[in-house]
């Protein structure tokens, strides 16, 4: 069988680890532009990062040669509403019309992350997430940004990896803001939440052509210790259950896409409820596809084997320290789309590692090459076994500012020389060109 003939072969970024031009053109503060002094490795940050926003042309031309079908990025909410709310900068709206025309001319359809984490520091101050206005504010941009772009783009992101801006953020405080309150989760948790249904209503409310909307969440995926059906069944339990704490995946996919929330995750939250019927209504919007963003997968004991798997002794690892597991694109697949019941869209996947110029010029990730052949071989398993996969988005074209792990960590298919903004395109690059050429057929 292998992949549909429409299929989505992508790649992603995100603006505020690409774009640079942190104060040019009007763009406001966000967060991680006024907080993260200090607390990314070598004090590094996003000020310039790719310099894609002079550079989106050049990028763009990279993007068509590959071949892509589709590129998700963000649109960066303090370069449209450098306040968060009032005030919009025309001059930031300018610069992602002019990216979707490039892309349209192209011939590389746009999917856009209305929120990929940096937010307008205007609105931190009032209280950010934590503050119920955010869903005013969230709309009152999405309404901003749909009608400005809604001519050229189809596919809409509400949120990016609600586990990580929430969690991360206001948990465990290793991402901006970088607080540490456990216990504003349940505020967050429902703004958060209801932010998102309202931003559902105010794409399909001002779109200007029939919109695809979905999110981007991740989440811990638990992998079944061998493939008997029990074994299958405990997986599954586990991944939808709140073990993860805040990074599980029901805890943020459950309202949205089935309209219940978690009774585990409200007794996590220490709450007997979180949200009202009315509200579960509002949040639980029409939605058209389920994005997810998937690297890896959480392993369980084997009974009787002395390899500790939870922990994936000894076996291969990406530079992040997260370890090798290609079947977690099947296993998702597969627990994703039989309990959401929509079709997937793998929202990102990739690997970091220390590439560098080598002497002849080029750019050799073989490590690369092999992480996306072992992957995308389990995602043809899952379509092959008939679950709905809509399309893969590679992370990241380009390499890029891995928030407080700085530059060192390099995603892209094209390498990045910051000194020069100088692009070199990898051998993935090159590898992942024929891949989409032949849709799928030259994995082995
Ligand atoms: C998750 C995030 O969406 C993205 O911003 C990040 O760079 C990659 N995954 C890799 O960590």
């Amino acid at each position: 069988m292998g992949f549909p003939k429409d299929f989505f072969w992508g790649a992603a970024s995100a603006a505020h680890q690409v774009e640079g031009a942190y104060l040019e053109d009007g763009k406001g503060l966000g967060i991680w532009d006024a907080l993260a002094g200090g607390r990314v490795a070598h004090n590094e940050n996003g000020n310039t990062a790719c310099d894609h926003y002079h550079h989106y042309k050049e990028d763009v031309a990279l993007m068509k040669d590959l071949g892509l079908k589709h590129y998700r990025f963000s649109v960066s909410w303090p370069r449209v509403m450098p306040d968060g709310t009032g005030r919009v900068n025309e001059k930031g709206l300018d610069f992602y019309r002019a990216l979707v025309d490039e892309l349209g001319a192209a011939g590389i359809e746009p999917m856009v992350t209305l929120f990929h984490w940096n937010l307008p520091y205007a609105l931190h101050q009032q209280g950010g997430w934590k503050n119920p206005a955010i869903i005013e504010w969230f709309a009152g941009y999405v309404e901003v940004v749909t009608r400005a772009l809604s001519g050229r783009v189809r596919y809409w992101m509400t949120l990016n990896e609600p586990q990580c801006f929430a969690g991360l953020g206001y948990e465990v405080g290793e991402h901006a803001p970088f607080q540490q309150e456990p216990e504003s989760l349940p505020a967050v948790t429902r703004n958060v939440l209801l932010a998102h249904g309202r931003a559902v209503q105010e794409i399909r409310r001002n779109a200007q052509q029939t919109p695809h909307i979905g999110m981007a969440p991740t989440g811990s995926l638990y992998m079944p210790r061998d493939e008997s059906p029990a074994a299958v069944e405990e997986a599954r339990q586990l991944c939808f259950s709140a073990l993860g704490g805040s990074f599980s995946i029901a805890w943020w996919c459950d309202a949205p896409y089935l309209g219940s929330f978690p009774e585990d995750v409200c007794r996590r939250l220490g709450v007997k409820e979180l949200f009202s019927p009315g509200e579960l209504a509002q949040i639980h919007q029409p939605l058209d596809f389920f994005g997810f963003n998937l690297y890896h997968a959480v392993g369980l004991p084997v009974p009787g084997s002395a390899y500790d798997s939870t922990r994936y002794q000894g076996s291969p690892r990406t530079s992040m320290d997260w370890p090798v597991v290609p079947e977690a694109l099947y296993w998702g697949a597969k627990f994703l789309t039989e309990r959401y019941k929509l079709p997937l869209l793998i929202t990102e996947n990739g690997m970091g590692s220390n590439d560098w110029v080598m002497l002849d010029g080029q750019v050799h990730d073989p490590q690369r090459i092999d992480y996306l052949h072992r992957y995308l071989r389990e995602l043809r398993r899952a379509v092959d076994a008939g679950f709905p996969v809509m399309g893969y988005t590679y992370w990241s074209i380009m390499d890029n500012f891995e928030w407080a792990k700085g530059y060192d960590q390099r995603f892209g298919l094209v390498y990045v020389d910051y000194r020069t903004q100088k692009r070199t395109c990898k051998d993935s690059y090159y590898w992942y060109r024929d891949l989409i050429a032949s849709n799928g057929a030259n994995l082995l």
